[in-house]
Order: C-alpha cells, then sequence, then structure tokens
C-alpha cells in the first residue's frame, strides 16, 4: 500500500498524479487538517507531526511513502529518511529546473509557503540554476486557507491569489512555479490572473514519475488495488474531514 501524506487535502493533486499511472494499487491518505498550516510551523512541529503519520501509515499496511508537502519535505524528510530507514520517503521537489530550461524572459517565479521558501532543500536547488536566470519568490499567503475552505475561485480567491501573484508578473516572470500541494487546486484563477503568456509549472506528475520508477527498482508495485473506475483509496483526516471529501469528490465524481 501506498502511504500518501499532507498538511491537509492539498496533498490529493499529487495523488491525482499518482493514481494516473498507478491505477491499480491500494492507497492510503492521510490529511492533517487538525494541524493545517504547516506554513509557518517550526521545523520541530512538522518532524513530530510527520513521525506521528508515518506510524500512523505503517500501522496500515504502507510499503512506501509520498510527503505529498512541500513544507513537510523540507522541515522533516531527511529526519524521516534517517529514522525510519530503510523505508522509503519519496518527497517533492520545488520545480525550479524546469521552469529554468522553459522560460524566456529569463525570469521565474515560485510561490510556496514559508517554510519551504526557507528550507535547504529548495536553497540548494536554486543554487544550481544558472545565474543568468532571476529567481523571484513570494509566500502564496491565504491560498491554503482557500482551498481548505472549498474557495476555489471566484472574486474572493481572485483577490487573494492576485496580492502574491501580482509581484511576481511585475518582476517579469513567465514560468511560475507551485511550491506547494495546495496550488494547483486553485489553477483556473492562477492562470485568469496570469494571463495565456505564462507557464505554470506544478511538479506532481513528475513525482508520481519518479515514485513508481522507485517502486519498480524497489520491487514494491503490487498491483492489488480494487479493479474498477474509482481509486483504492482510504481517506483518513485528523480533524475536519469535510475540506478532504469536497477536494476528492471534485477530483473523482
Ligand atoms: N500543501 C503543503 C505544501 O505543499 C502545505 C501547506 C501548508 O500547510 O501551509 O507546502
Amino acid at each position: 500500500m501506498i502511504g500518501i501524506f499532507d498538511s491537509g487535502s492539498g496533498g490529493m493533486s499529487v495523488a491525482r498524479e499518482i493514481i494516473r499511472i498507478l491505477p491499480r494499487e491500494k492507497y492510503f491518505f492521510f490529511a492533517d487538517n487538525a494541524h493545517c498550516p504547516y506554513g509557518e510551523k517550526s521545523r520541530e512541529y512538522i518532524e513530530d507531526r510527520a513521525r506521528f503519520i508515518t506510524r500512523f501509515l505503517l500501522e496500515k499496511g504502507a510499503d512506501i511513502i509520498v510527503v505529498a508537502c512541500n513544507t513537510a519535505t523540507a522541515a522533516a524528510i531527511a529526519t524521516l529518511r534517517k529514522e525510519f530507514a530503510p523505508l522509503k520517503f519519496i518527497g517533492m521537489e520545488p520545480a525550479v529546473k524546469p521552469a529554468a530550461l522553459g522560460t524566456k524572459s529569463g525570469v521565474i517565479g515560485v510561490l510556496a509557503t514559508a517554510g519551504t521558501l526557507k528550507g535547504s532543500k529548495y536553497l540548494n536547488t536554486k543554487s544550481t540554476v544558472d545565474s543568468g536566470i532571476k529567481i523571484v519568490e513570494h509566500v502564496g499567503r491565504g491560498f491554503v486557507e482557500l482551498v481548505e475552505n472549498g474557495i476555489l475561485e471566484g472574486p474572493e480567491a481572485e483577490k487573494t491569489i492576485k496580492e502574491s501573484l501580482e509581484p511576481l508578473l511585475e518582476a517579469g516572470a513567465d514560468t511560475i512555479v507551485l511550491g506547494c500541494t495546495h496550488y494547483p487546486f486553485l489553477i483556473a484563477p492562477i492562470r485568469k490572473i496570469a494571463g495565456p503568456g505564462v507557464s505554470i509549472i506544478d511538479p506532481a506528475p513528475s513525482v508520481a514519475r519518479h515514485l513508481k520508477n522507485v517502486m519498480e527498482q524497489e520491487g514494491l508495485l503490487k498491483n492489488d488495488g480494487a479493479p474498477g473506475k474509482d481509486p483504492d483509496i482510504e481517506l483518513y483526516s485528523s480533524g475536519d474531514r469535510e475540506s478532504l471529501e469536497r477536494i476528492f469528490n471534485l477530483i473523482y465524481l
């Protein structure tokens, strides 16, 4: 079974891509809604949550764990790999490299949480990008709350998104990296505000391909999920399930 977790329901944007390419596996998705958002929380706090959730997923029978949260990947994946070795953890990658290859204006924008932007993983990846490319960043302030509350479009969503996206567009960004797994659920208003000349990059499909490769190499693919058109996934929320169910229904109903 593939265990997937996030601070909330956003990680379903990653689960969706994984299930697309591995439709016959069994899944367990843990949304830590009671402790969401993680964005401004301390590293120790997120590490504690990540340990607790990992134990929970192991009890449920997980063979591999996807940290479908950029903030938790930044804060806790190194600790999880050390403490739960040899268990495999797949984390989120800040997609600045593909963005750097695609930009024509030479400016890429990154939207993420404060925790992700100050994490060493992001800073290291950023330091490998050609120095001729300018990277501008902004915290997607209020984005996670919009998704958790099911406000995925309309004037309120657009007003909140504009405040964080406009500084990136004004700096000349023609490519925007979504560095938080909640943000793909806001793709419609993000596209509307950014306009047709701006590419939006979601790292979820490449994380899903990476997971598939690792599972193939490790002999972990089981193909034992229930056959049928719906994914074989159990949903669990540490808090209010409503947001998780809303997102699930949006994807699969
Ligand atoms: N979905 C998460 C991420 O990718 C966490 C957002 C949050 O809880 O602040 O960063």
